[in-house]
């Protein structure tokens, strides 16, 4: 029965929900060998999937555990979710600041599997802060101030995280269906009622091309009409880093430079946009409008403020943050234009200073991270600084004309 079910996939047929569910929920308790469902991913990589083929898996993967009931909040709440990005710390701003203009924003996230940390991993290189909220503790924190970050209390989409580790080792991450019903499902079981969807495209992405994240965008959309969910899309660009700080502590650092309005730029400018069509959502107004109440409460500290608080609240403390590590400075080795820094280089340079795990055990040295001391475009003359890289880690190793591009 599985090995129809895998050539009838590899032979480009469309598959039954009921096959679907055979294989994936096999898979789940482990009656589907790995090597089995790596074939049937492989296939799908090559053969693509129907829209209701999407749709049937999307639900088996929300089926495979819990699902979150948000019901006591009687406001529009709003979910953000990001494809996967090098420095991308836009949680970190953008979750206080739509909380700020009263739209509640409870988001649960992860721990970074891979070269930098995830949205957990930066707040808990904040002394203190607590990650790991009691679903109680949650509600409480959700009325009196109206917003949350968290890890995961309940066991959301167990299936996805099982097959997103296979396909993470065999080469069946870049699925447009496969990435498509891996984001919706986690989205769906976080019950949130309308969600922003930050599609990351380039060199340093999951993502390579504009046409795949249309793509992408396309099928979004179509699934949270299926499940009525209103879902917007943001693409951005990860060719670069976004923003300067890559690494965790290092990357609390900068959102609190744009909280506190000393950084504009890329990374200013993508925070803007997410937090306005959130607030757009969660008000129902118009995206103008809610542009203008975003970069009000951006420069008026009220953004800054809600961090704060959400900070104190989560007992952790923001005052004396200082990055405790060596600190090595790479500098140009000949004049130019800096006319790129590759974003993957400094993803994988990152994880050996110590900022990422290759196993979920793996422990993170929260002081680790790069900080990108040039822009591109910049006139650089040889000598120049242009990065630091903060380690506890000896001598580390390095490749500068694979990094920054200067010509
Ligand atoms: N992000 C996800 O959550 N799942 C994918 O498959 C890819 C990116």
């Amino acid at each position: 029965m599985i090995l129809d079910i895998i050539s009838k996939k590899a032979n480009n047929y469309e598959l039954t929900k009921e096959e679907l569910e055979t294989i994936f929920m096999g898979y789940l308790n482990d009656e589907v060998k790995d090597y089995q469902m790596s074939a049937f991913l492989m296939a799908i990589c090559i053969n693509d999937m129907s829209d209701s083929e999407v749709f049937a898996l999307t639900d088996i993967f929300i089926k495979s555990g819990d699902v979150l009931d948000l019901s006591f909040i009687d406001k529009i709440k709003v979910d953000k979710h990001s494809t996967g990005g090098v420095g991308d710390k836009t949680t970190l701003i953008v979750a206080p600041l739509v909380a700020s203009l009263s739209v509640p924003v409870i988001k649960m996230s992860g721990r970074g599997l891979g070269y930098t940390g995830g949205t957990i991993d930066k707040l808990e290189s904040i002394p203190g802060f607590v990650v790991n909220l009691s679903e109680d503790e949650i509600r409480k924190q959700a009325l009196d101030i109206g917003i949350v970050i968290t890890s995961q209390t309940k066991n959301l989409t167990p299936l996805d995280k099982k097959v997103y580790a296979l396909r993470d080792v065999t080469a069946t991450t870049n699925s447009i269906p496969l990435i498509a019903s891996s984001i919706m499902s986690k989205k769906i079981a976080g019950n949130a009622d309308k969600i922003v969807i930050d599609i990351k495209v380039g060199r340093g992405a999951l993502i390579k091309t504009k046409e795949d994240a249309i793509r992408l965008s396309n099928l979004l959309i179509k699934i949270g009409t299926y499940y009525q969910k209103e879902v917007r899309t943001v693409i951005s660009n990860m060719d670069v880093p976004l923003g300067h700080n890559i690494g965790n502590k290092l990357e609390v650092l900068e959102a609190l430079d744009v909280l506190k309005g000393k950084e504009k730029g890329a990374l200013y400018d993508l925070v803007v946009e997410l937090a306005s069509e959130m607030v757009s959502l969660g008000k129902n107004i118009d995206i103008e409008t809610a542009k203008g109440e975003v970069i009000d409460n951006l420069s008026n500290g009220k953004a800054l403020d809600k961090f704060l608080e959400l900070v104190k609240y989560q007992h952790g403390n923001v005052d004396n943050l200082s990055i405790e590590a060596k600190v090595y400075n790479i500098k140009a080795n000949k004049n130019g234009i800096l006319n790129n820094i590759d974003a993957l280089s400094i993803a994988k340079l990152c994880e050996n200073l110590g900022a990422g795990r290759k196993d979920l055990n793996d422990k993170i040295d929260y002081n680790a991270g790069v900080v990108l001391r040039k822009n591109i475009g910049d006139e650089i003359k040889e000598g120049d600084i242009l990065a630091s890289l903060y380690t506890n880690v000896l001598d580390p190793v390095f490749n500068i004309d694979k990094t920054f591009e200067i010509s």
